[in-house]
This record gives C-alpha cells, structure tokens and sequence, in this order.
C-alpha cells in the first residue's frame, strides 16, 4: 500500500519532472529559433535575395553613387509608392545628373528637317520638346569622347510638317544616318548600339525600317511602344504622347466632384473602340460617346468630363498611342488602360497598378463589374498616387527635375552599358 503510494508518487513526480524538462527544451528551442530568426534578418538585412531585388539586372552596383543618397532620400520617402525600388530611382537619377553625356550629330540644316523641334504644340508636342530640351540641358556635350550615348537629330515632324511621304521619309533617315557613318568614327564601333533616335508620330517608327541597324541596334525613343508594330522594350524607349499646352489645370484634391463611374469620347478608329462603343454606347454609369465630343457643344466640355469622373478608358487607336493617357493623368482621372501589347511609359521605373487600372482588350465586356469593384478607399489612393506621378508626364522648357524630359533621359542612361567607349 505504501509502497505503492510511493511508487505513484514517483511516478507523478517523474511526469512532472519530465514536464518540465520538455517545457524547457521547447522553451530554449524557441529562443534559439526565434534568435535565428532575428538573427538572420537583422545581421544581414540585405541578403543576397533581397539585394538583387533591390538593383535591376540592368544596373550594376558600381554605378550606383552612393555620395548622393541624402539630396534626393527626402523626395523619395514621399512618393515611394508609385516606384518599383525609389531606392534604386534615386540613386541612379543623380547619378545620371552627375554624370550623363549625350553628343548631337551637328550635321543636317536646322531650316530643313534638322537639330531643332518643329513646334511645342499639338498631339507630337513630346518629340519637340525633346529636341528642345536636349540642347537646354546639361547632358548634351560638345566633346564626342565625353559622351555615353549619341543623338541622331532628324525630326520626322519636321518631314511632316514639310509633306514628306513615308517612302521619302525612310530614305531621307537612311541618306542622314549613312551621311554620319562615313564622316564620324562613332557608329562603327558599336553598329549604332550606343546611337537613339526620337520620334512622336507614329510615321517616324516607320521611317526607321529603311536602315535595318536603327531598327535592330540603335535605341528608337518612340510615342508608338505596340510590341506590333517592332517596338524592342529592353532596348527601345516609350516617349508618353501629351497634347500641349494642356487647356486646363491640373486636377488635384477633387474627389468631391468625380461622380461619374467611367468616360470616353472619341473616333472609333481601331477594334477595341468600335467593340467599347457597342458594349457600353447607353449605360447609364459609363460615359461612353462613340464620338469625339463636338466643339459647338461648349468650350472645353471634353476636358471638363475628366475633371468629374473617376476613371477614364484609354483604349488603343490606329495605333495603340494616344494623348488620352497623359490627359487623364494630369485631369486627375485614373487612366483605365484598354490595350494589348503595349509597353507603358516608365514602366520599368513607375508602378502602373498603383496609379492606373492596367487591362486587356478581352476585359472591355466586364469593365463596368471591374471599376465598380474598386472599393473607395482604393480609388482613393490610386488618384492620390495620380496626382504624385503628374510631374513625370509633364514637359518644361528648360527641363526641371523629375519631369518627362528627364525621365526619358533616365530611361536612355539605363540603356548606356550597352557598349562603352
Ligand atoms: C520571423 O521573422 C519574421 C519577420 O520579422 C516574422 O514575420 C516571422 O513571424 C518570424 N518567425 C518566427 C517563427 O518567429
Ligand atoms: C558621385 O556624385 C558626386 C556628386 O554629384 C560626384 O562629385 C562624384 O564624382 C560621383 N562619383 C562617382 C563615382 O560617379
Ligand atoms: C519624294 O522624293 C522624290 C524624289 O526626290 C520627289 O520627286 C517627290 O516630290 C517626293 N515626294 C514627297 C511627297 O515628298
Ligand atoms: C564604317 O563602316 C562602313 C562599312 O564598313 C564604311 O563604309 C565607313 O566608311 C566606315 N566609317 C568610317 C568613318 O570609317
Ligand atoms: C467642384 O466643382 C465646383 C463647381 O464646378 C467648383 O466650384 C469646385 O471648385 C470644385 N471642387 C474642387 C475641389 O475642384
Ligand atoms: C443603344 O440605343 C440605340 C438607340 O435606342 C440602339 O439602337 C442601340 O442598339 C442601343 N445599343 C445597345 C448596346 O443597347
């Protein structure tokens, strides 16, 4: 009897015991899994993994300059959520505003189809600005060893403001860049790899086809980025198409007056337009006008539409191009991009999904359920982040910071490792 009593109570003591004794096993095994834990993140807070995340295949760390992370740090905490890695951004941008180089042909008349921008104005506004800019700028030098890349100036505008048929177009750029070959060490060396060329009518893509090295080696700066029609995204340029001057401000803090679901107006000049038209002519939620709306109307009542409604469909033209983006964009109207094979401009920089509702063509059936299931707190902050991004779609003369002017050059000096001389 005792002893048994004896026994249990060894037995209750040794299973308390044991208890315990796991107790403090699974206890030092946490701390150690937990330390590991902490251990791993903190001692190494950018592991290999992280580390290559951060910096884009494209960029090697060397050329990341790390003197001036604190001059541009503050502007990015502030808008990092529009960027893929505003870290990377920051860095390289003032590393390119440091460092970037461009050399301009000199040759061909300014009076003909050379050197300086046809006009600031209208629908091709972009490729005239760029040929202002770029001479107002403090990447252009005068020294070709200087320079990372070289500027083609022939203006395809300018060919067209003069009547040039397309035709003639391919053989004047074809005369010009082999007028350059033979007179310059330049192109050889790399077969035009380090060599771009801009152009905001889509023509000019065309106009490239008679030179087939400016198609497969230069970098083609282009308002056209169709994966249709030849657009090489690793290696060419999207130049966002803006009408200027804009006829009205900016949109900003207004969501009080966006009550409108969706809106579009225009020719219905390609498939997805003729099919957007027919799907959504009568809703009573969508603004949707198989036509561009008429001047008589009133003045200025297109663009007062994208001051009151929330998203604004950007559907692919005859070519997949237009104004509409940048409109939206600086309307304060979320871009509602309709379209299939198109490289948006700075994608690789800027976050389109934080800004934008990003579609293809086969969606334009559901789009109404697709924009009415963004919660309002999420258009919110897709048209608060709007609003950040307005500046990169804005052109200056002179160029400031950060505008589209220096984020096409941003776009260019990532492509510079090409070759070096
Ligand atoms: C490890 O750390 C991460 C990041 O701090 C945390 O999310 C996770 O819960 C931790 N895991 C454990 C088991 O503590
Ligand atoms: C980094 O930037 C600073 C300031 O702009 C410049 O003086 C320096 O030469 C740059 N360093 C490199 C390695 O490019
Ligand atoms: C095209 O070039 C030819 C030969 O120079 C010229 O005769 C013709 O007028 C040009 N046509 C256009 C539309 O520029
Ligand atoms: C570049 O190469 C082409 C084709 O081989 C040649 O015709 C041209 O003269 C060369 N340019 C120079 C400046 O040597
Ligand atoms: C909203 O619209 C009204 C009437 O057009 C205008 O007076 C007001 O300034 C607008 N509000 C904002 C924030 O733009
Ligand atoms: C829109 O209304 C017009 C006129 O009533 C009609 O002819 C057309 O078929 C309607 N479209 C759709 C998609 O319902």
């Amino acid at each position: 009897m005792l002893a048994g009593k004896a026994a249990a109570a060894t037995t209750s003591f040794c299973s308390l015991q044991a208890t315990l004794l796991t107790l403090a096993i699974l206890t030092l095994l946490s701390f150690t899994y937990f330390s590991l834990n902490s251990s791993i993140l903190h001692s190494h807070p950018l592991s290999p993994l992280n580390h290559h995340h951060l910096l884009p295949a494209t960029i090697p760390e060397d050329h990341v300059n790390t003197t001036t992370t604190t001059t541009v740090d503050d502007h990015h905490q502030q808008l990092s959520d529009i960027y893929h890695s505003p870290k990377v951004f920051g860095l390289n941008f003032a590393d390119m505003e440091a460092n970037f180089k461009v050399y301009i042909y000199p040759d061909g008349d300014p009076n003909t189809f050379y050197q300086t921008p046809r006009k600031l104005t209208g629908k091709y506004a972009s490729e005239g600005y760029f040929f202002q800019n770029i001479r107002e700028s403090r990447f252009r030098t005068l020294d070709p060893d200087q320079a990372h890349l070289f500027f083609i100036p022939i203006s395809c505008h300018k060919m067209r403001g003069k009547g040039t048929s397309y035709e003639n177009m391919t053989i004047i750029v074809q005369n010009y860049v082999e007028s350059l070959i033979s007179k310059y060490p330049y192109w050889n060396r790399t077969l035009g790899a380090d060599h771009f060329f801009v152009t905001c009518h889509d023509v000019g893509v065309r106009a490239t086809e008679g030179f087939p090295l400016l198609v497969k080696n230069s970098i083609r700066v282009v308002c056209s980025p169709s994966y249709d029609v030849g657009f090489i995204p690793h290696k060419d340029v999207a130049l966002p198409q803006v009408l200027q001057p804009f006829a009205l401000p900016a949109g900003g803090n207004d969501l009080e007056n966006r009550t409108k679901l969706g809106f579009w107006a225009g020719h219905r000049n390609s498939k997805i337009r003729v099919i957007l038209a027919r799907v959504w002519e009568n809703d009573t939620e969508l603004d949707i006008s198989n036509n561009r709306i008429n001047r008589a109307i009133g003045p200025l009542v297109y663009q007062k539409r994208f001051y009151s409604t929330k998203f604004c469909i950007c559907p692919g033209g005859s070519q997949v191009n237009s104004a509409r983006i940048a409109d939206s964009i600086h309307y304060g109207c979320v871009p509602v991009i309709l379209s299939n094979y198109y490289d948006l401009p700075f994608n690789d920089i800027l976050d389109w999904h934080k800004f934008a509702v990003v579609l293809k063509e086969h969606d334009v059936y559901r789009l109404k359920q697709i924009l009415k299931d963004i919660a309002d707190t999420e258009f919110v902050a897709l048209h608060k982040n709007l609003v950040k991004v307005q500046k990169h779609f804005q052109w200056n003369s002179p160029p400031i910071r950060y505008d589209a002017f220096h984020m096409v050059m941003y776009e260019l000096w990532l492509r510079r490792h090409v070759i070096k001389y």
